[in-house]
C-alpha cells in the first residue's frame, strides 16, 4: 500500500512521477521511490519520510525524450518503512511497484529463496519481480512470463511492471486494489491508483476492473480479463477536481471511510486468516508463555476496542482480561505483575496517555504488544511486538475504519492465543474463521441502506440526548456509536449497558430521550430486549437496530439475517457510524474536523 503512478511518454518523465506522487500525498505514506528505464538503463531513487526527501535525492537526476517510469508511496504492512521496503523492487532486469497483499508471498519467497534468489526487503511485493523474472527464464516471453506470474500471486494488488528487455512497454495488472490509465491527447499513458495524479494530464481515464491485466506500448493499450481474453479499454471523460476526487465522490473523508471498511477489513485478514488457523507472521508465540493475565490499555475508540476484545478473550481464549483508560491508569499507581502481557491500542501509535502506560509496563519489566495503524510510530518502535491493522490512512477526525480493523485483529488475536491454550477446537476454531471471513460483505454499505438512515437521520436533530444501548459486546458498541454522535453532532449522547439503565438512567426516559437500541439475535436477544422495553414502557423514542423486527420501537433498522453474533456487531457498527454521519452533515457541521478535536492527541 498505498500510491501508485507510472507513466509512458516523452515529457519530463521524473518530473511528472513526483507531481504523481504529490497528488497521493493524502493517501499517507512513510517512504516513497520511483524508477525510470530510459536507453535500456534503470535509474532509481528511494526515500524514507516526506517526498521532499526523495525530491533532494533526484535532484541532479534528468529524464529528456521518451522514458517509462513507476512511483510509489508505501504505507508500510510488511516491514519497516525503511529505504530497503520502499517500492520500486528490483530484480536482476525488472521492477515493480505493489498497492495491495500478496497473500501466499512467505511461500512463494522459501520457493524462490531455494531456487537461489536474494531478497533484499521484508516486503511482500518482492516476490512479484523475482517470480516474474523466473517465469521469464522459463518462457522467453514478458508477457506471459507476467501472465503466468499474476496467476501465481494470490490476494489484492495493483501492479505495475518493467523489464529491461522490453523498454517501451509497461506491464500492469489489478485485483482487489485501484488502479487507473489516463491517456490525453498528445498520445502519453498515464497510470495512477487514484484520479488525482492524473487531473490536468489527462482528458480521459478507464477504471481497470478486478482480474484485469495487460500492457502498454507508445501505440498501444493492450487489456485483457481475467479469463484472459483480449477486452476493449473504454475510456470516460476524467473530472477535474481534486478535492473531491481525493475523496473519490464521498461528501467527507468520515463517510469514504465507511465504505472503505469493507476493503479494509479484508486487507486485515489477508494472510492471517489460515483454512483452519490464524497466523500472524509478526509474532512469536513465546509472547504468551507465562501469560495468566491480559491488560489492554487505551483512550477513545480504541479503548472501545480493548473493551471489546475484553468479552472476546475471556470467552475464546479464556484468558483473564483486564481493560484501562490510558489516562487513568498512568496515575494510579498500578500493580504490575510479570505473568501479564500489557497491549497498547492505538490507531495513531502516538497518543501521549496510551505510549506513556506503555513505557511504564515496560519499566516493570511486563511483556508487551501493541496494535496499531501506523508502523514506526512511537509504540511500535517501543513495544516487544506489534501488529499492524492495515486501515490505510484515517482523515476523518472520528475514527471509523481504525476502529473495524481494531475489532477484526482482536477476533483474530482471541483466536490465536485459544490455539496456544488448547481452549477452542479445530473445529470451532474454523468455524470462527469462515465467519470471519463473511465480514468484508457484511459492512458493505448497501444503497438502500444508508438511504433509509439519511432519511431517519432528520427525526434525531434535537431532544435532550441519545442513549445508546447493548449488552455484551454490544456495550463498547454502544459506547462507540454514542462517541461517534457526539463527536460530530455536538448532541449529548451516551453508552450504557442496556441492563443498567433500571439503575438510574431511566429517570431521563420521555419522548425526547432518544434510545438507540442494539439487538443481536444471536446475543442475549431476550435480555436486551426487556430492558428497552422498560424504556419504551416510560415512553422514550426508541430507535433499535436488529435482524429481528420489534414493534415497541418508534423506528427500526433491519440488518441482514445472519449467523453469527460478530457479524451482527460489524453491521451495527456501520448503521451507528452512518447514522452519526447523517444527523451532523443535517447538523451543518463540519463532518472532518469537528470543533475542539485533534485526530492525533500527542499532549497529556
Ligand atoms: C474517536 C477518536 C479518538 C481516538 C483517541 C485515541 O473517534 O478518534 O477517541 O480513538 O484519541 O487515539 P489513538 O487510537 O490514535 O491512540
Amino acid at each position: 500500500m498505498c500510491g501508485i503512478v507510472g507513466y509512458i511518454g516523452t515529457k519530463n518523465t521524473k518530473e511528472i512521477l513526483l507531481s504523481g506522487l504529490k497528488e497521493l500525498e493524502y493517501r499517507g505514506y512513510d517512504s516513497a521511490g520511483i524508477a525510470v528505464l530510459q536507453n535500456g538503463i534503470f535509474s532509481s531513487y528511494k526515500a524514507v519520510g516526506k517526498l521532499i526527501n526523495l525530491e533532494m535525492k533526484t535532484k541532479d537526476f534528468k529524464t529528456e525524450g521518451f522514458a517509462l517510469g513507476i512511483g510509489h508511496t508505501r504505507w508500510a504492512t510488511h516491514g519497516k518503512p525503511t529505504e530497503l521496503n520502499a517500492h520500486p523492487h528490483f530484480g536482476e532486469n525488472s521492477c515493480v511497484v505493489h498497492n495491495g497483499i500478496i497473500e501466499n508471498y512467505a511461500e512463494l519467497k522459501r520457493e524462490l529463496q531455494t531456487d537461489g534468489v536474494t531478497f533484499l526487503s521484508q516486503t511482500d511485493t518482492e516476490v512479484i519481480v523475482h517470480q516474474f523474472e523466473k517465469n521469464q527464464k522459463e518462457s522467453n516471453n514478458s508477457f506471459e512470463a507476467f501472465t503466468k506470474t499474476i496467476k501465481d500471486i494470490h490476494g489484492a494488488y495493483a501492479i505495475l511492471l518493467a523489464t529491461k528487455g522490453e523498454s517501451e512497454t509497461l506491464f500492469f495488472a489489478k485485483q482487489g486494489s485501484p488502479l487507473l490509465i489516463g491517456i490525453n491527447d498528445v498520445n502519453e499513458k498515464y497510470f495512477a491508483s487514484s484520479d488525482t495524479p492524473l487531473i490536468g494530464q489527462c482528458s480521459d481515464v478507464t477504471y481497470l476492473e478486478d482480474g484485469d491485466y495487460g500492457y502498454v506500448t507508445p501505440t498501444k493499450i493492450a487489456l485483457f480479463d481475467k479469463n484472459g481474453a483480449e477486452k476493449e479499454t473504454k475510456f470516460v471523460a476524467l473530472s477535474q477536481n481534486k478535492l473531491l476526487a481525493q475523496k473519490e465522490g464521498y461528501r467527507f473523508f468520515m463517510e469514504k471511510e465507511i465504505y472503505e471498511q469493507s476493503r479494509v477489513i479484508s486487507d486485515t485478514l489477508m494472510g492471517r486468516a489460515g483454512k483452519d488457523e490464524i497466523l500472524f507472521d509478526e509474532l512469536d508465540s513465546s509472547l504468551f508463555d507465562g501469560i495468566n493475565e491480559i491488560k489492554l490499555c487505551a483512550c477513545g475508540t480504541s479503548y472501545h476496542a480493548a473493551m471489546s476484545a475484553s468479552y472476546l478473550f475471556e470467552r475464546y481464549a479464556k484468558v483473564k482480561t483486564s481493560i484501562e483508560v490510558a489516562s487513568e491508569f498512568r496515575y494510579r499507581k498500578p500493580i504490575m505483575t510479570k505473568d501479564t502481557l500489557f497491549v497498547v491500542i492505538s490507531q495513531s501509535g502516538e497518543t501521549a496517555d496510551t505510549l506513556e502506560t506503555l513505557k511504564m509496563a515496560k519499566a516493570a519489566g511486563l511483556k508487551t504488544l501493541v496494535i496499531c495503524n501506523v508502523d514506526n510510530s512511537s509504540m511500535v518502535r517501543l513495544a516487544d511486538a506489534s501488529i499492524l491493522t492495515r486501515a490505510g490512512i484515517e482523515k476523518g477526525v472520528a475514527s471509523t475504519k481504525a476502529f473495524a480493523t481494531q475489532i477484526t485483529v482482536f477476533w483474530m488475536l482471541s483466536l490465536y492465543i485459544a490455539k496456544l491454550r488448547g481452549s477452542l477446537s479445530q473445529e470451532e476454531t474454523a468455524s470462527h474463521i469462515d465467519t470471519l471471513r463473511k465480514v468484508p460483505s457484511h459492512v458493505k454499505v448497501s444503497d438502500e441502506m444508508h438511504e433509509r438512515i439519511k432519511r431517519l437521520s432528520k427525526r434525531y436533530l434535537h431532544g435532550h440526548g441519545f442513549f445508546f444501548i447493548g449488552r455484551d459486546i454490544f456495550y463498547p458498541l454502544a459506547l462507540e456509536g454514542a462517541l461517534k454522535l457526539k463527536e460530530i453532532s455536538y448532541l449529548h449522547a451516551e453508552g450504557y449497558p442496556a441492563g443498567e439503565m433500571k439503575h438510574g438512567p431511566i429517570a431521563l426516559a420521555d419522548p425526547t430521550l432518544f434510545t438507540i437500541a442494539l439487538l443481536p439475535k444471536h446475543l442475549l436477544y431476550e435480555k436486551a430486549k426487556s430492558n428497552v422495553e422498560e424504556l419504551s414502557a416510560r415512553d422514550s423514542t426508541i430507535c433499535a437496530i436488529s435482524q429481528i423486527p420489534f414493534d415497541k420501537a418508534d423506528d427500526f433498522v433491519e440488518i441482514s439475517a445472519c449467523e453469527h453474533y460478530m457479524l451482527e456487531f460489524f453491521e451495527m457498527m456501520v448503521v451507528v457510524q452512518l447514522l452519526s454521519l447523517e444527523i451532523s452533515i443535517r447538523l451543518g457541521n463540519d463532518v472532518d474536523m469537528p470543533r475542539n478535536l485533534a485526530k492525533s492527541v500527542t499532549v497529556e
